[in-house]
Order: structure tokens, then C-alpha cells, then sequence
């Protein structure tokens, strides 16, 4: 059984897509040992709760400085002994010793097609207000290794998703959750719990 955590920040609707498909099996041998967010306002640890997952807050702001907060959160991190750490929305830098410690173990969700609309700055809407603006017709998401650049890993799951005229970054913001990331998470989660996922020169390779 696959044991995960899954790092948070915000609203937790692809912890909730995470939930559910574990729920109805289309995710089989895995499990969320916890939830951890840095945002102790983040309605995701209220997913979690209710439906019975720890779920714990570690905030930057109740530390002295950065390295202080990373040491904690990975200690804690640590101590829950997961195989694998998805981050799905979880809006903070990852630390280096954490990406050496957990090599292809960690897994993130961003609303682009990469390599377009990725790297420093490209949270969630801003990535829907950089597609309209350029007048991009295909968007989507991507599921990918975590490594020590800003959306650099290998890429495990991609899902295109039209843009539409009149689109608004929230109404193309939901779009691309519903038809890719509520989709390509739990997917990717379920291939790398049933073995299917390995990585080879910076490339994965899927097994049938
Ligand atoms: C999602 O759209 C996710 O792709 C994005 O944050 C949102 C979190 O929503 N992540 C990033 O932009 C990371 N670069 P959620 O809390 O409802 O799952």
C-alpha cells in the first residue's frame, strides 16, 4: 500500500479529487497518511478532516526564518514515513534537501501545459491571465516529478484543454481543473501506487 502525504495550501479541490478517487477505486493500493498545508486558513485541511485524514498545518510564520521552516517540515514530513509526497496546490518552495531525500517521490500538479506557462510566478490564475492574453487556444495541465528547478521534472500526465472565446481566467481556471487536473492527479497516483511509473534519463516511461 502506498503511503501518502499530500502538501496543500488552499481550497484542496485536487485533494478532494485525490479522496474521491481513492474512494470509489479508481485509485487502488494507495492511502493518505496526512495532509500537511502551510496556510492554516486553507479549507483543505477541512477536506481532509472529514473525511477522517490527519491533517496538520506548519506555517512559515511561526518560524525564526526559512531554514527554520524547512527543517520542521521536513522533520514532520519525516516522521509520517510516506513513498510518496503529492503536491496539489501546495504554493511553497520546496527545499533542496527535501528534493535530494524524496528523488522521484515527489509529484506536482500545474495548471499549464508544460513547458509553456511554468517556472517562477506562475501560480494558478496568472497562468489563465498569461494563456488569454497571448491568445493561446489549447491550455491544459500537467503532473510531473518534482526537481530542484521550478517545474522541471520529468512529466508523467499531461491533459490539453481548449480555450474559449470569452473565457475569463476563473471560467478557464475551472475548465482546466475539471477536464485535466481532477483527472491526471489521481490517475498519476494510481500508475506510480500499482508500479507502472519508472523514470530513465529524465523521462518516464508508463508500463501497459
Ligand atoms: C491548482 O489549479 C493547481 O494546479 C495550482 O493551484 C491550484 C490549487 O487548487 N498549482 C499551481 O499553480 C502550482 N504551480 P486546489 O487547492 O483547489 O487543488
Amino acid at each position: 500500500m502506498l503511503k501518502i502525504a499530500v502538501c496543500v495550501s488552499g481550497g484542496g479541490t485536487n485533494l478532494q479529487a485525490i479522496i474521491d478517487a481513492i474512494d470509489s477505486k479508481k485509485i487502488t493500493n494507495a492511502e493518505i497518511s496526512v495532509v500537511i498545508s502551510n496556510n492554516k486558513n486553507a479549507y483543505a485541511l477541512e477536506r481532509a478532516k472529514k473525511h477522517g485524514i490527519e491533517a496538520i498545518c506548519i506555517s512559515p510564520k511561526d518560524f525564526e526564518n526559512r531554514d527554520e521552516f524547512n527543517r520542521s517540515f521536513l522533520e514532520k514530513l519525516d516522521s509520517y514515513h510516506v513513498d510518496l509526497v503529492v503536491l496539489a496546490g501546495f504554493l511553497v518552495v520546496i527545499p533542496k534537501a527535501m528534493i535530494e531525500k524524496y528523488q522521484n517521490k515527489i509529484i506536482n500538479i500545474h495548471p499549464s501545459l508544460i513547458p509553456s506557462f511554468c517556472g517562477k510566478g506562475y501560480y494558478g490564475l496568472k497562468v489563465h491571465e498569461g494563456v488569454l492574453s497571448r491568445g493561446v487556444k489549447v491550455t491544459g495541465a500537467t503532473v510531473h516529478f518534482v526537481d530542484e528547478g521550478t517545474d522541471t521534472g520529468p512529466i508523467i500526465l499531461q491533459k490539453a484543454v481548449e480555450v474559449q472565446e470569452g473565457d475569463t481566467p476563473e471560467v478557464l481556471q475551472r475548465r482546466v481543473m475539471e477536464q485535466a487536473e481532477w483527472q491526471i492527479m489521481p490517475k498519476a497516483i494510481d500508475l506510480i501506487a500499482n508500479g507502472k511509473v519508472s523514470v530513465c534519463d529524465r523521462c518516464v516511461h508508463i508500463a501497459e
